[in-house]
């Protein structure tokens, strides 16, 4: 679907919770957006840090147009490319078939050892993806929503003398971290030996556009945090984690076919609950990212990756 002409709309910004999410009306996400649109959205995501839309409808390529407006787009997944439509290498589909073609069947009733899967996608990068904008094709009837959490507000939820001891820290992400040996010998698992990704990225963010400081750890790829012992490190780390939990930073979005939700993966973390594995009817989700810039800390100082490169566009 190609874009023409800018459109001009009015629209409607509706928080959803006290600290993240907001659903945005009055738009046509398949038109070209003006650039007072654009502004809107993004300021929007600055506040909301996830941004819903209903109604739409696009295809492949029309998403991927929608989300060129914000950033380059990247391709659909750094190991998972070759369950990506042939001509939309930037497309990255979240269902149950899609699972077990990349993990086998036992993944799904995997919990993992960090607990529910918070995450920001691909953090073990040395450049996770700045944003994703997810389209869902199929959803059940109930079950299979989406949760989203304000990781800024998390950060200034926690005392001054806690905020001002994770400051300094630095914590590995890895692809796998919570691999089991089972796991690890699922279909990606070569992939993964063989070009690991992992990055020692700052325990607090420097938001780049907002300057907030964001917790920028996550129980589904964060290892540990360096230069501590390990006990340190584990209880450091289930302090940060019980505190992404708590429901007065989250949202809960409930999909309907058509709807979009674009988030940014440097102040928002999301866990979709294994709660429709028995409801009948199929969970069809298309994503794509945006090319991310290299965290930094409020110390100044850049990420490092320990294995993988740059993840850039398409
Ligand atoms: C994702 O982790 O990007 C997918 C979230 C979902 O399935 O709701």
């Amino acid at each position: 679907m190609g874009m023409t002409a800018a459109t001009d709309t009015r629209l409607d910004v509706a928080p959803l919770s006290g600290w993240t999410g907001a659903l945005i009306s009055g738009v046509d996400l398949s038109s070209p957006l003006s650039a007072n649109d654009v502004k809107t959205i993004r300021d929007a995501l600055h506040t909301w840090k996830v941004v819903f839309f209903r109604d739409q409808t696009l295809d492949h390529a029309a998403q991927i147009a929608f989300g060129a407006q914000f950033g380059e787009v990247t391709p659909g997944h750094p190991y998972e490319g070759d369950s990506a439509p042939p001509e939309f290498p930037q497309i990255h589909t979240v269902s149950p078939a899609a699972y077990d073609h990349r993990y086998g069947t036992k993944y799904r009733k995997k919990q993992s050892p960090n607990g529910p899967g918070w995450h920001a996608d691909v953090t073990p990068l040395i450049n996770p993806p700045s944003h994703s904008i997810l389209l869902a094709e199929k959803v059940p009837p109930y079950g299979g929503d989406t949760q989203f959490v304000n990781v800024a507000a998390v950060y200034q939820g926690l005392a001054p003398a806690v905020r001002a001891l994770i400051d300094d820290l630095r914590a590995e992400h890895r692809f796998e971290s919570t691999a089991t040996a089972e796991r690890s010998t699922e279909k990606i698992g070569d992939l993964v030996r063989t070009n690991p990704l992992a990055s020692v990225h700052p325990v607090v963010r420097v938001h780049p556009e907002t300057q907030e400081r964001v917790v920028y750890v996550n129980p589904s790829f964060t290892k540990e945090i360096v230069n501590l012992s390990p006990r340190e490190s584990r209880h450091l780390l289930d302090l940060l984690f019980e505190q992404i939990a708590r429901p007065e930073y989250a949202v809960r979005f409930k999909w309907e076919p058509g709807s979009v939700a674009f988030w940014d993966n440097r102040a928002a973390l999301h866990l979709a609950p294994r709660d429709f594995e028995h409801v009948h009817g199929d969970r069809v989700l298309h994503r794509i990212t945006l090319v991310g810039d290299v965290p930094v800390g409020p110390d100044g100082v850049a990420s490092e990756s320990i294995s993988g490169e740059f993840f850039g566009a398409a």
